[in-house]
């Protein structure tokens, strides 16, 4: 592997995302030599540490990758600290400074990474400082990451995206939505552009519908705060549905390249229907969860979570139909839904093709109707896909008898898959932009969320609830009923084998 030069420069060094996502991919990186000599880091925060504190918390953070003393040493040697006020024009200047005696002493030919592991509010005083002190590298490339939320709404996306476009150009921001760093988000693209049993029947001609579930069993944990304020509908639909979306309905790309795929996902979003008030009653529904058990285990209701507003009308679950305005996908659903708190931890794809035009076996002893193959994409906890096709029920007669051809990524090789943020990490010091959101998307997405919010907003009274570790209210049902169908849902058998 290439030892890619770079310095990184992470404002929020001493917070959540940093510990728990950065410095371990980072030391993964470093293990593989994908950063060696040739790397530094300046963590900036506000408070006061000294290199060492910094160091101490790095080794910390870095634990259960079981580092030897000899890696730890050589690794945390490269890594520094600077106290930070980001308002401080003076500050910066310091920064500025640290960040060239880095530069040479590591030999770094002037690379920057700029990491915004912090609360949006800040991301525009930090750009334009950035770019009025000069901090911006003249001789190596210059790349800013930053993580979601990506705004509240449109409006704020916009203001946010104008401010850090003062000091950055589109191709130099690279914005972080890690389901696009998952192994099995990345595949949907083999599955289709690889497999042309696939690709040919990928369209209205054959595929009857599509679903996809991120469903999540926890609740919200210790982040009642924010998501209080945000819901489901903006802290996964906005983002990670939306882009699973465009993966999956995007014209093939001329070439594999970031601007290829980009262009097409971006066409897909501004595909996507934007509906009426009307419309978004007919094909959005929401929920929030309410006491409930699982077995014998007792799970509290939304209302009794830390930090959440007794009274709150905040969505924990969305459920809804999105229609796709391409000749490809006219007329085909593609249903979405999201949750806390529901049965278990699962997200998958399912591309329910059409059945045959006639049923050939519709004899005496076989009226029944000949079942849907099913292409399913497990995104996780189990990595793979499954193929449900119709065989022969053994025996005399002729009844159809559904078959799986079942495949799952074996531990072993998930071991060693690298973890989301290892992946984009290293794509963004390859400037390769493919699995990060292009502005256009970001756009896209947010128009699109925005008239569903807006016309639930003007009526938040009795939002339907549903008993925690359940897969949401009824009306998530009714929404596929309503138009003769169904969730396709197992429970995740090898999931439950590994348990
Ligand atoms: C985050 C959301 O973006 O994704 C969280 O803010 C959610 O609310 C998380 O739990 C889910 O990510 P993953 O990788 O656990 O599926």
């Amino acid at each position: 592997t290439q030892d890619n030069k770079a310095l990184f420069i992470i404002f929020g060094g001493t917070g959540d995302l940093a510990k728990r996502k950065l410095y371990p991919s980072l030391f993964r990186l470093f293990r593989k030599r994908a950063i060696n000599k040739h790397f530094a880091v300046i963590g900036t925060a506000r408070r006061e540490w000294t290199n060492e504190h910094f160091r101490e918390v790095v080794t910390d953070s870095i634990q259960e990758l079981n580092p030897t003393p000899k890696e730890l040493d050589s690794f945390t040697s490269h890594f520094y600290y600077q106290a930070h006020n980001v308002t401080n024009t003076q500050e910066y200047v310091t920064l500025e400074k640290l960040a060239s005696e880095l530069d040479d002493t590591y030999q770094l030919d002037g690379n920057r990474v700029f990491y915004l592991a912090m609360a949006p509010s800040f991301f525009g005083t930090i750009a334009q400082h950035i770019k009025s002190e000069h901090i911006l590298s003249e001789n190596g490339f210059n790349r800013l990451i930053i993580e979601k939320p990506f705004g509240t709404d449109y409006q704020t996306a916009k203001e946010l995206n104008d401010s850090i476009s003062a000091a950055f150009t589109e191709d130099q921001i690279f914005r972080i939505d890690h389901y696009l760093g998952k192994e099995m988000v990345q595949n949907i693209s083999a599955i289709r552009f690889g497999n042309n049993i696939f690709e040919s029947l990928w369209n209205h001609y054959y595929i009857d519908n599509v679903q996809i579930t991120l469903a999540e069993s926890l609740g919200v944990e210790e982040r009642g705060g924010y998501y209080d304020k945000s819901g489901a509908l903006k802290d996964m639909v906005q983002n990670h549905i939306l882009q699973i979306v465009a993966l999956l309905a995007m014209e093939p790309p001329t070439i594999f390249s970031d601007h290829a795929i980009r262009t097409e996902k971006i066409s897909a979003l501004e595909s996507i229907r934007i509906y009426n008030e009307k419309e978004v009653k007919e094909n959005f529904v929401r929920g929030q969860y309410s006491k409930g058990h699982l077995g014998s285990n007792q799970f509290p209701g939304y209302h009794e979570e830390k930090d959440v507003d007794p009274t709150s009308s905040t969505e924990t679950f969305v459920a809804g139909k999105l229609m796709i305005d391409t000749f490809r996908w006219a007329g085909v659903p593609f249903y979405i839904r999201t949750g806390k708190r529901l049965t278990e931890k699962g997200t998958r794809i399912n591309i329910v093709f059409k059945t045959t035009p006639i049923n050939v076996f519709r004899s005496a002893d076989q009226t029944e109707d000949i079942p849907e193959n099913i292409l399913t994409i497990y995104i996780q906890p189990t990595e793979g896909f499954s193929l449900t096709l119709n065989g022969k029920e053994i025996g005399s007669g002729f009844a159809m008898d559904p078959v799986k051809l079942n495949y799952r990524h074996s531990s072993e090789t998930l071991e060693n898959s690298p973890e989301a943020y290892e992946k984009l990490l290293l794509d963004c010091l390859k400037g390769d932009a493919t699995n990060f959101t292009h502005w256009d998307e970001v756009a896209a997405s947010w128009k699109i969320v925005d008239v569903i919010k807006h016309v639930w907003d003007k009526d938040n009274s009795n939002i339907p609830t549903y008993p925690a570790r359940t897969m949401g209210p009824k009306e998530a049902f009714d929404l596929l009923e309503n138009d003769g169908r169904s969730w396709v849902w197992e429970p995740d058998q090898w999931y439950r084998e590994k348990e």
